[in-house]
This record gives C-alpha cells, sequence and structure tokens, in this order.
C-alpha cells in the first residue's frame, strides 16, 4: 500500500494533507537559542509547540523563532529538515510514503534536489514536485484540464498561474502577500496614534477585522503597543471601522500581478479563460471581501473555495491519489503531466 500525501512547505505555514484531505497545518517555525553560534545551534521546539512557547515574537530570553524559508526558497537547511521531519511525523509509522511536494514557480533545479533529499531524510519513500499555483486549483475542486487563472496569496508573495486546458500557458510570482497586509495595517496605526504595534499584533488585527469589501459584522480587539515618543506601554482598542481603506495600497500591488497575467493570454484562449475567471487561494485570500473586491476591479468572476488556504496541499494530495500506484517516478517534477495522469486514472 502507498501512503500519499501532499505536503505545501509555505513561509507562514507547513501543510500536509493526505488523500482524505485530512489537514495537517503548523506555523513553519523553529525555536532556536539567541546566541548559539550556527555550528553548535539546537532547535528547540517547532510549529505550534515553538510559537506557543512564549507569546508570538520571542521564546523567552535565550530563545529567537525563525522562519526557514524567505520568498518559499529554502535558506536553513538544518531548520527545514526538523520542520519536514515534524510535519512527515503526522503520518507515521505509514510505510511506503510517497509525497507531492508544493514547489514555487521560480525554484532553482538545486533546491529542488535538496528539498526531495530532505523529504528522504524525514522518511518519504517516493517525492515528487507540482507547481504550488497549479496545484491549488486540483484543490480547490476543479479538474486539471480547466482553463482558468489561479491565484494563490500566501504570506510572502502571490503566484499566478494561467491555465488554458490543463496547459500552463503563464506562471508569474510577485513579491506581494499576507506580510504586506499586515504592514499596512501597522503603519496607519502608527500614523494616526503615533503607537508602534509589533507585526504579530497587525496580523492579529487583520486576520479578525480587516475587510476590503462591505459586510462585515462589526468588532473590536484590544492590543498593546508603544508610544512611539516615550516608548511607554499602551492598551488601546481596535474596531473594524478603524482599519477601512488601510489595505489599498498592497491590494493595487496585488491588482496589478493579476493584471500583468490577463494582459498575457493569447486573444484566441481569452474567451475560455474569462469564462472561468479567477480562482483565489492561500491565507491572503481570506481576508474578508477580498474575491468580491478583485471580481469588481478585474471584471471577471472569482471563486474562493471554502478553505483557500489549504487549497495547495488538498490539491497536491488529490493529485498523488490520482497518479498510478505503481508509478516508477522518483524525485520528479511533474506538473506538465497531471492532466496526463487525470485523464488516464479516469478509463
Ligand atoms: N482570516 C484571514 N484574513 C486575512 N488574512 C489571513 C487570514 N487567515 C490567514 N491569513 C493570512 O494568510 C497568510 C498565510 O497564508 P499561507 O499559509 O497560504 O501562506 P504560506 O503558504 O505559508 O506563504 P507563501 O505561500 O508566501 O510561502 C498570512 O499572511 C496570514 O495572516
Ligand atoms: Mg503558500
Amino acid at each position: 500500500m502507498v501512503t500519499k500525501i501532499g505536503l505545501d512547505l509555505g513561509y507562514a505555514n507547513i501543510t500536509l494533507s493526505d488523500v482524505m484531505a485530512e489537514i495537517y497545518r503548523e506555523p513553519s517555525v523553529a525555536l532556536i537559542y539567541k546566541n548559539a553560534r550556527p555550528d553548535a545551534r539546537r532547535v528547540i521546539s517547532v510549529g505550534e509547540e515553538a510559537v506557543n512557547s512564549d507569546g508570538e515574537a520571542i521564546g523567552g530570553a535565550d530563545g529567537i523563532l525563525v522562519r526557514p524559508f524567505k520568498n518559499g526558497l529554502l535558506f536553513d537547511q538544518q531548520l527545514t529538515q526538523e520542520i519536514i521531519n515534524n510535519a512527515i511525523k503526522a503520518v507515521k509509522p505509514a510505510e511506503n510514503i510517497r509525497c507531492i511536494v508544493g514547489i514555487p514557480s521560480d525554484f532553482l533545479p538545486k533546491q529542488e534536489k535538496e528539498l526531495f533529499s530532505m523529504l528522504s531524510e524525514a522518511g518519504v519513500d517516493t517525492s515528487l514536485s507540482v507547481v504550488r499555483s497549479v496545484a491549488a486549483i486540483i484543490g480547490a475542486g476543479y479538474s486539471p484540464s480547466i482553463s482558468v487563472i489561479s491565484v494563490n496569496v500566501g504570506a510572502q508573495s502571490t503566484e499566478v498561474a494561467v491555465m488554458h486546458k490543463g496547459e500552463i500557458i503563464y506562471l508569474s510570482k510577485s513579491a506581494i502577500g499576507g506580510e504586506d497586509f499586515d504592514k499596512a495595517v501597522k503603519d496607519y496605526i502608527l500614523k494616526q496614534g503615533d503607537v508602534n504595534i509589533s507585526l504579530q499584533v497587525a496580523r492579529a488585527i487583520k486576520e479578525r477585522l480587516g475587510a476590503v469589501w462591505k459586510g462585515k459584522p462589526n468588532d473590536s480587539i484590544d492590543i498593546e503597543g508603544t508610544l512611539s515618543l516615550t516608548g511607554n506601554r499602551l492598551r488601546m482598542s481596535v474596531a473594524t471601522e478603524d482599519i477601512v481603506g488601510v489595505f489599498e495600497p498592497p491590494l493595487k500591488e496585488l491588482i496589478d500581478a493579476i493584471v500583468d497575467a490577463v494582459k498575457r493570454i493569447p486573444a484566441d484562449m481569452c474567451a475560455d479563460i474569462v469564462e472561468n475567471g479567477i480562482v483565489l487561494t492561500g491565507g491572503g485570500a481570506e481576508l474578508y471581501g477580498i474575491e468580491v473586491l478583485l471580481s469588481k476591479v478585474l471584471g471577471l468572476p472569482v471563486t474562493k473555495p471554502q478553505g483557500a488556504i489549504d487549497c495547495v496541499a488538498k490539491g497536491l494530495s488529490r493529485i498523488n491519489g490520482f497518479l498510478p500506484a505503481n508509478l516508477k517516478l522518483n524525485n520528479k517534477n511533474i506538473t506538465n503531466q497531471i492532466s496526463k495522469y487525470y485523464e488516464g486514472s479516469k478509463k
């Protein structure tokens, strides 16, 4: 028996899905000792446990939380390995694990090789890769042969894949993501009230109160910050209506990235693609009303599937589900062959 899983390694979250679409999601962070020399470094904990060890930002006086991916690329092997090991533990002691891992569209072959070898180290028997924005469409419940624009908004980046009848005709990655929305909240609160808040607090405000279209019920949240002049601590309350309009600058960047992709669609493919429009996934898509706003501004249908944040991982495990059990490939990128395998599985 093959244990088929999908794994999405994001800057903010590592998400694993099995073929039943059971989701395991943890922050992709490791807690390490702040002053350890790089060669003597030891990971204290990873994931949720690391985040919860001491509030959000630091793990006590001696610890520091580190995210080992930047712009979707690995920059710290040791920490990445620990985070991957921890995720794969969720399906252990299963044997014969076949994992499809999501990769950014600009992943270099060298990085892909490193990732495959880390998966093997973590106990994965067979590893394959698929570009995340393509997997996201399948995770949203569509056939791989669809014509559509996939927009996956992560924490640090947005990836756009334009698909026509199952072929990828355009792929792009832009450095705009959920963190830019956090920064917009932080900057706004500093400008309005001379109060400094951490990016973690800004993120909490965004996730709880953020809205870019009307209809979100009013709510408020108590936060802590420091007065920028004196450095004195201050508690204050922020309400939904206080942050209306805050997200305009990052939204504009997001819209520009999508428009760039739309402009590149060849005229003869336009009708098919425009009919289905955009499928919006990733944690950034969870912002209230973003699908309505994008649809109005771009004049295209925009669909936000349930559980948009987990669509990449779900898609990867679904793809794994329709690959033949006796597939002989290992350590290969199969993005361009998904439609073929899908059609084959229906015969
Ligand atoms: N309800 C919400 N409203 C707004 N933003 C949200 C909400 N829930 C999650 N997010 C944002 O989603 C982002 C995380 O999304 P996701 O897990 O898709 O990122 P990632 O895959 O780890 O990042 P990347 O794809 O850039 O490597 C964070 O910026 C988070 O604040
Ligand atoms: Mg992502």
